[in-house]
């Protein structure tokens, strides 16, 4: 498990390979290591019971901070579709289902905009990072992509979730068909983690500014 560096180590709460993953990505560079809840030696159990995205990420990052202190991130992040009226929002992992997979919860989502056109498939990704640093201070960060709905799943394989059905605005390709580099530059995920890393961190000389 290792000694926890209380400056630089970042715990995690989240139970999602695919999330660690690219916000370890994003932290390219950054003075700073993330650590997910395995390698604290403890198990995520915090339910999703707010009605917002800040509420749901600040109860995932509180129980991990009452277990684990140091700073502590935690994002609720999701799909937002107006012509669903903001569905699947805050339930986006478990659209279909509690034990849905990101497949079908992606075939739902195109089922229920089969008779939407064009001008009703825009869509966006939100991403409420809460942050609690080591002396219990809470903070709230976010991001936001805009982009729409496809009509078809495609097969890339970027990224998790929705990535296969979101275009993103100003492109042609999903989201699942960009390379890692190029999803973690426009992410909600990945703006708003990056708000966080310029705002209390030392920016890595030749590492652009987030704009
Ligand atoms: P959370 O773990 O409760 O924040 O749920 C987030 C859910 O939103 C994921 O399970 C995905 O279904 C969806 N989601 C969030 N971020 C992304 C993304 O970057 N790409 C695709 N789907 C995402």
């Amino acid at each position: 498990m290792g000694e926890r560096n209380p400056v630089t180590d970042i715990a995690v709460a989240t139970n999602n390979p695919g999330k660690l993953e690219e916000l370890r990505k994003i932290a390219n560079g950054w003075p700073v290591r993330l650590m997910g809840p395995q390698e604290l030696g403890l198990v995520l159990d915090a339910l999703e019971t707010g009605s917002s995205f800040d509420e749901n990420a600040l109860i995932k990052a509180r129980s991990l901070y009452w277990r684990a202190g140091g700073w502590v991130i935690a994002d609720d992040s999701g799909l937002v579709v107006d012509y669903l009226g903001g569905a699947p929002g805050i339930y986006s992992s478990r659209y279909a289902g509690d034990a849905a997979t990101d497949r079908e919860n992606c075939d739902l989502l195109l089922d229920r905009l089969k008779k939407a056109g064009p001008g009703n498939r825009q869509a966006h990704f939100h991403c409420s990072l809460a942050v609690i640093s080591p002396d219990g201070q809470e903070a709230l960060y976010h991001g936001r992509t805009d982009g729409s709905i496809a009509r078809t799943a495609s097969s890339g394989t970027t990224g998790f979730g929705y990535d296969p059905v979101f275009v993103p605005l100003g492109g042609q390709d999903t989201m699942a068909e960009l390379p890692p580099y190029e999803k973690n530059v426009i992410s909600h995920r990945g703006h708003a983690f990056r708000l966080f890393l310029e705002q209390q961190f030392a920016r890595p000389a030749g590492l652009e500014r987030e704009r």
